[in-house]
């Protein structure tokens, strides 16, 4: 081969592999230092989809998310949380206030992340109760029995791998200890052929912009036997979907300055979801509340 024909192809698999990564989705962390600091709602600085039982704007839906959470998990005076992922922390300032655990630990892979929060924590007088640090859900830097509840608001279906994450939590809480989960995964399939192919197409899309691992696409079934797995008992995975789907989708509809706070990316993706029905946007999904505790 000459010296012309390998630097040509030298150069064409440059181009490949530039245009491979641009064409790949970020990491979690790229993908949220990307957004910015830049929550849903008006009020605090929340990124996730809300619980929309009693709530009617994005402001009452996301926190009720996390009050649902907190009920969920039973949180009291006498618990040490690990609360993983937790975006500006305003889960965890919510938790303090109306729950009074005796502390929260939060990690979080994103740097932005933890660094703001922190200062909100610490400006609302919170930081002797709420400790948060950079790290994994999956390696978390914490000793073994250290904790009695861990907790994920919509986040695990990031965690690679969610399975790996729940090993660690299982790791973490000591005996007796309880794990709560608000996530997202796929919709068991359901319908004729061409319902199942958008069923198909719509998690793919959402895996995609959200950055999920492959192994976390389980339906419920598998989803609960992956607690089991690794040793969690009482298992319970309640599909809550309808309480969350519709209520995020009407605001997103109806409420201007909410869409406006979306990131253009996300905008110019969703404008064309609106005027279909939040049944047929979120077929592939399944939105679950799931909650287990570790023997003892
Ligand atoms: C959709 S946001 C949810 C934030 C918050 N829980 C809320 O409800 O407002 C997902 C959060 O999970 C964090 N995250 C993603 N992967 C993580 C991992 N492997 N370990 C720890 N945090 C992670 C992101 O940095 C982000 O803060």
């Amino acid at each position: 081969m000459g010296q012309a024909q390998s630097t040509r192809i030298a150069g064409e698999a440059g181009l490949l592999r530039q245009a491979w990564a641009v064409l790949q989705p970020p990491s979690v962390s790229a993908l949220y230092g990307l957004l910015g600091a830049r929550p849903f709602t008006g009020r605090g600085m929340w990124l996730n989809l809300g619980h929309w039982r009693d709530a009617r704007s994005i402001d009452q839906a996301c926190p009720a998310l996390a009050q649902l959470v907190g009920e969920a998990a039973g949180l009291g005076p006498a618990d040490t949380v690990v609360d993983v992922g937790f975006g500006f922390a305003d889960q965890d300032m919510l938790w303090a206030e109306r729950f009074a655990p005796q502390r929260i630990i939060g990690l979080n892979i994103t740097p932005l992340h933890v660094r703001l929060a922190r200062a909100r924590v610490r400006r609302r007088g919170l930081a002797d109760r709420i400790d948060l640090r950079e790290g994994s859900a999956t390696a978390m830097p914490l000793p073994d029995a250290c904790c009695d509840v861990v907790t994920a608001v919509e986040c695990a279906f990031h965690f690679d791998t969610r399975a790996d994450f729940l090993a660690e939590a299982m790791r973490v809480l000591r005996p007796g200890g309880r794990i709560v989960l608000a996530d997202i995964i796929p919709a068991a399939p359901a319908g004729g052929a061409l319902r199942r192919r958008w069923q198909s197409a719509s998690w793919r899309a959402l895996a995609r912009a959200l950055s999920v691992p492959r192994a976390n696409a389980d339906t419920r079934d598998a989803y609960a036997a992956r607690f089991a797995a690794v040793g969690f008992e009482g298992v319970s995975v309640e599909p809550i979907g309808d309480e969350v789907f519709p209520g995020f989708h009407q605001a997103l509809r109806e409420d201007e300055a909410f869409f406006a706070r979306l990131p253009a990316s996300a905008r110019l993706a969703y404008r064309p979801l609106l005027r279909i029905e939040a049944g047929d946007v979120y077929a592939g999904l399944d939105y679950v509340l799931a909650f287990a505790r570790k023997p003892g």
